[in-house]
């Protein structure tokens, strides 16, 4: 079939406006190729891609030794569900994420999103819980945190504008603060941060019931918001506050984990074991659909109480052999070639070079981050700090920064859900010739836009 248009509306793009794709001239590039840590659209632009396209595309686009593990395993046995049987590139991806994951968090229920994989650990803690005798049928996540679109998923995203539409979800939901000491909402006190957000989360825990909580999920280092990353102490204190109650610890990793933050987990660089982690994207990066949950040997105990049980959840590809085998060579790849340490070496070389951006222009107001996640965040004025308006911020991000920063040939994230942020999470296989090129366009169109919004 050829001729067809993106304007002609068959095809239905995922939470962007309308307007932006079906009246007049899309605006979304129209993307054709990828090499390196670049893709090119249709019409020849090529942009560097500071977001591997969402956060997923760890080892960059045009890899061989992917693609010929996607190629030899369709050749072998192109399907086979993880639906009562099995199968070896599953087992052994299970086995490798397993070793590389924190502590005993030693099994993998394998699923195809992230949505998917916060799905499934919701409902495995409400299995688990439910197996031990106990009712606990309530969450708690954070305020601006991104996990998911499936029913469970969005309600416990922190992001009013997204569940809006669907209300109501399921009740038991309960957000609390992020952590943010740039502008902290659990303390006015913040900085220096005293924890106080860890004590907002034991509060709600104390005021919704301690024994009707069945888990806590975080993610290491909070996306939506723009990289927040925890004081230090914050996870620790999660995973007491989840010890004291008999609480299961979510840690969200379908961003962080995967090498987002230079270890396999975010867990792991905070030094904590949460009971379950989430995974999904970077897992094949990006070059098959694949998510899981990982969890503790205790939970699986549970499962193993009777040889009756099961756990009541499955779906068709979950851990899809033609994945698992990409999988196995993404793994390998990080590996040979120390991805890990790539981003261990250049992520705190990246915050310093966003950081003199910073110095330069004044409407950076905060720049944040660990490993290959940065955010900066955009402000009226920096000292004193004022924030701009919602009308104001849209306009930054919409006509101003937004536009620009493509034309200049970046993909990055800009974006004002919470305050206004530009985000840059670039394949974990970027060089600081890479970085500096990103950074040298942001330098351009940040200039540009500090000096329009004054206008
Ligand atoms: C932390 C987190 N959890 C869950 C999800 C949902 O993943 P997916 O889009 O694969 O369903 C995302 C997506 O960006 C995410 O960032």
């Amino acid at each position: 079939m050829t001729g067809a248009q993106l304007g002609d509306g068959n095809l239905w793009l995922h939470f962007t406006k309308t307007g932006q794709w079906l009246d007049g001239e899309p605006q979304v590039p129209l993307l054709d190729s990828g090499e390196g840590c670049t893709v090119t659209a249709a019409d020849g632009t090529r942009y560097l891609d500071g977001l591997s396209a969402l956060y997923c595309a760890q080892l960059g686009y045009g890899r061989d030794d992917l693609v010929e593990a996607a190629t030899a395993q369709l050749r072998r046995l192109p399907f086979a569900t993880n639906w009562s049987v099995a199968h070896q590139p599953a087992i052994d991806l299970a086995a490798a994420i397993a070793e590389r994951f924190p502590g005993d968090v030693d099994h993998v229920f394998f699923v195809n999103s992230g949505s998917e994989a916060v799905e499934s650990a919701m409902k495995l803690a409400l299995q688990y819980h439910r197996l031990n005798g106990e009712d606990r049928t309530k969450f708690i996540s954070r305020m601006h945190a991104y996990h998911g679109t499936t029913f469970g998923a969005l309600s416990i995203t922190g992001i009013p504008a997204l569940r809006k539409p669907f209300e109501p979800l399921r009740s038991g939901h309960f957000h609390a603060p992020n952590t943010n000491p740039y502008r902290c909402i659990a303390s006015e006190a913040c900085p220096p941060c005293d924890l106080a957000c860890a004590r907002s989360l034991e509060q709600i825990v104390l005021a919704e019931g301690p024994d009707q909580i069945a888990a806590i999920v975080v993610e290491p280092v909070q996306n939506a918001g723009g990289s927040f990353t925890p004081p230090e102490g914050y996870l620790d204190e999660v995973r007491r506050i989840c010890d004291t109650y008999g609480i299961l610890m979510v840690s969200d990793e379908v961003i962080c984990g995967f090498g987002r933050l230079g270890e396999w987990t975010g867990a792991e660089l905070y030094g904590v074991t949460p009971d379950l982690i989430t995974f999904a994207k970077g897992v094949t990066s990006a070059y098959q659909p694949m998510g899981g949950v990982a969890f503790r040997r205790h939970v699986g105990d549970a499962l193993r109480q009777e040889a009756s049980l099961m756990y009541v959840h499955g779906s068709t590809w979950g851990g899809h052999p033609v994945a698992a085998a990409v999988g196995l060579a993404n793994i390998a790849a990080f590996e040979a070639e120390d991805v890990l340490g790539n981003v261990r070496t250049n992520g705190p070389w990246l915050g310093e070079q966003f950081r003199e951006v910073a110095e330069r222009r004044q409407i950076i107001g905060d720049v944040r981050g660990v490993g290959y996640f940065w955010a900066a965040e955009l402000v009226r004025g920096r000292d004193p700090f004022v924030p701009f308006d919602a009308a104001e911020a849209d306009v930054l991000v919409n006509e101003v920064l937004g536009p620009r920063v493509r034309e200049l040939g970046l993909i990055c994230r800009i974006d004002a859900r919470d305050a206004p942020v530009v985000q840059l999470a670039p394949p974990l296989v970027a060089d600081r010739q890479v970085l500096t090129e990103m950074l040298e366009i942001l330098d351009v169109a940040l200039a540009e836009a500090g000096e329009r919004m004054r206008r």
